[in-house]
């Protein structure tokens, strides 16, 4: 390689990757210091030389008056000399070219000089043809994100994300959040983005989401039953969490039948999946029915219960999306169903019923997120890790006295961390003692609930923290301060005026009545009983119809 000094009016400036080419004071002290250590690569274009490499030091060299200039002559023509112009300025050279010189580079390698996407792979420039094409990408973003990027402060692949949202007034606010994130990861830039996308997409009418259109005298807390959900719009909850009746006996659900029980689903699980939003979620945590032999007189048999809720909630378009398994660790020897090894016949072991499920649920549809609160809400590496898995260990509450079937706090802790977002409405439409309310609530979500027996008033209240002065107004009707015996006076009361009619009603259809039970309710109205009847021919009159 040949160096020839060159007039210095003869060299001049040609195409260059690099934008800001103002010689700097450093690089014209190093040369009126040594000279030129690195001759100007040129090539010839007629009587003159256009530089490839080198404008900064010809400016400095023109700045000090040199009348000529070291050079090294390559006769390469114009396209060629682009691309060595760009190797000469690339990382591996001189780190000289920020991501915006670069992908300003190669749209004028395509633009002006011709080359494809696949030369551009082939030449260097990015392993594959995606990556050159999110380089240019860059050069849609808004100015001053691009700025941002050649200074460095946004990085070229989250600039490759936000180019993907399109929207410029978007771009702007997505790289806001991506700034003021303390994760800078890939992974942390996408979810950003696409939360800010959904928030983007949210329907109208879901961004006013209606809350209960009053509260109960315990601020969130509704004492009816379920069936009935009018405190709330349609379509507006975007998660429902509930454990409801199990069928099996426990003390708030004393006397009610199979066939009760699946009636008393099949009248509030509809409702449920009515009041929830579009995309939002139901979980049912439920288990299958253990002692349904011994309920019904057979041998052992276990019920399974799935499906009822499928089939209830598949009409509304609310499908199964996930099923949980809560291992709920008995200590088996506890557990009645279990004998002791030794007295057990062989082949007569059973198992212990140690597990339930909780069917996830989603409504077909999205939901908007709330942009500011759906970045705060996202759960941790190692809770994902940890709850993938579809097998929850969780521990069940050991002292129930308050209630016999309450969550064990996790249990909703990591339905709610994962299927709302802050500020978001959570409704538990079987309460019991209160566990979802308050676990949502310090999740800073809006804790709403329905129980229909009032004995858990006061465990409600307990679990709540809630002081006896912000109790509202206490309001007899709904049974709101009332005893348990003035509840159930009050009950037997609605009984003994609504039984006969009903015995009347029956035996008019030509019907016996083999049985009736009511749903717990603090108003008793004719509809809320449930009654078993049988044509007056069948056997076994029952006493209830024999006195009516
Ligand atoms: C399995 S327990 C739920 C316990 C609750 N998860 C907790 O942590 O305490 C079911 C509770 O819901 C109530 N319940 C059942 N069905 C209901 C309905 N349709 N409406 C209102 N309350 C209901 C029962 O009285 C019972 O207290």
């Amino acid at each position: 390689m040949t160096i020839v000094e060159i007039e210095i009016h003869k060299v001049v400036e040609g195409y260059h990757p690099r934008k800001g080419l103002q010689g700097n004071e450093e690089l014209r002290k190093q040369i009126q210091k040594n000279g030129l250590t690195d001759p100007i690569r040129v090539r010839p274009e007629g009587d003159h030389f256009v530089v490839i490499d080198g404008i900064r030091r010809l400016q400095v060299a023109k700045d000090l008056g040199w009348t000529s200039v070291p050079c090294i002559v390559e006769k390469i023509d114009e396209r060629t000399a682009a691309h060595q112009s760009y190797l000469h300025n690339s990382e591996a050279c001189r780190r000289n070219l920020n991501p915006i010189e670069v992908s300003l580079h190669i749209k004028e390698m395509r633009e002006r000089f011709g080359y494809s996407v696949r030369d551009l792979v082939n030449l260097g420039y990015a392993t594959d043809d995606q990556t050159i094409y999110n380089k240019l990408a860059l050069l849609s973003l808004p100015e001053e994100i691009q700025k941002q990027i050649a200074e460095g402060t946004i990085n070229p692949t989250e600039g490759y994300r936000l180019a993907a949202v399109k929207d410029p007034g978007l771009q702007k606010k997505a790289a806001e959040i991506v700034l003021a994130s303390k994760d800078r990861s890939v992974r942390k830039t996408e979810k950003i983005i696409k939360t800010l996308i959904a928030s983007v997409n949210r329907p109208e009418d879901e961004k006013a989401v209606s809350g209960p259109s009053h509260e109960g005298d315990i601020p969130g807390v509704f004492f009816h039953d379920s069936g009935d959900m009018h405190e709330f719009e349609d379509g507006t909850i975007p998660l429902i969490i509930v454990s409801p009746s199990y069928g099996v006996g426990m003390e708030y659900e004393e006397g009610v039948s199979f066939e009760q029980h699946i009636a008393d689903l099949k009248r509030c699980v509809p409702e449920w999946g009515r009041k929830l939003m579009q995309g939002g979620h139901l979980c049912i945590n439920f288990g299958d029915i253990h002692n349904f032999g011994s309920k019904n007189g057979t041998e052992p048999e276990i019920q399974l219960m799935g499906q009822v809720f499928q089939d209830l909630l598949r009409p509304l378009n609310i499908r199964l999306r996930d099923i949980v398994i809560w291992d709920k660790g008995l200590p088996w020897t506890t557990n009645p169903q279990v004998i002791a090894y030794i007295d057990t016949p062989h082949t007569e072991y059973r198992l212990l019923n140690s597990f339930e499920y909780i069917y996830i649920f989603k409504k077909d549809g999205k939901r908007g997120l709330p942009l500011d609160s759906a970045l705060k809400s996202t759960i941790t590496k190692n809770e994902w890790k940890e709850w993938i898995s579809g097998i929850w260990k969780i521990r069940t509450v050991p002292s129930q006295k308050d209630h016999p079937a309450q969550f064990p706090e996790e249990l909703p802790r990591r339905l709610i961390k994962m299927f709302s977002c802050e500020g978001d409405i959570v409704v538990d439409t079987a309460l019991g003692s209160g566990t979802t309310i308050k676990v949502a609530r310090e999740l800073n979500r809006k804790g709403y609930g329905y129980e229909r027996d009032l004995r858990y008033k006061p465990v409600i209240i307990k679990k709540l923290g809630i002081p006896e002065e912000n109790l509202k107004q206490k309001d007899k009707k709904t049974g709101g301060d009332s005893t348990k015996e003035e509840r159930s006076d009050a009950v037997g009361q609605v009984i003994a005026e609504l039984l006969p009619q009903i015995a009347a009603e029956s035996k008019g259809r030509g019907e016996r009545i083999r049985g009736i039970s009511f749903n717990r309710k603090p108003r008793l109205t004719k509809e809320d009983f449930i009654v078993d009847a049988v044509p007056l021919a069948s056997p076994r009159p029952s006493a209830l119809a024999e006195a009516a």
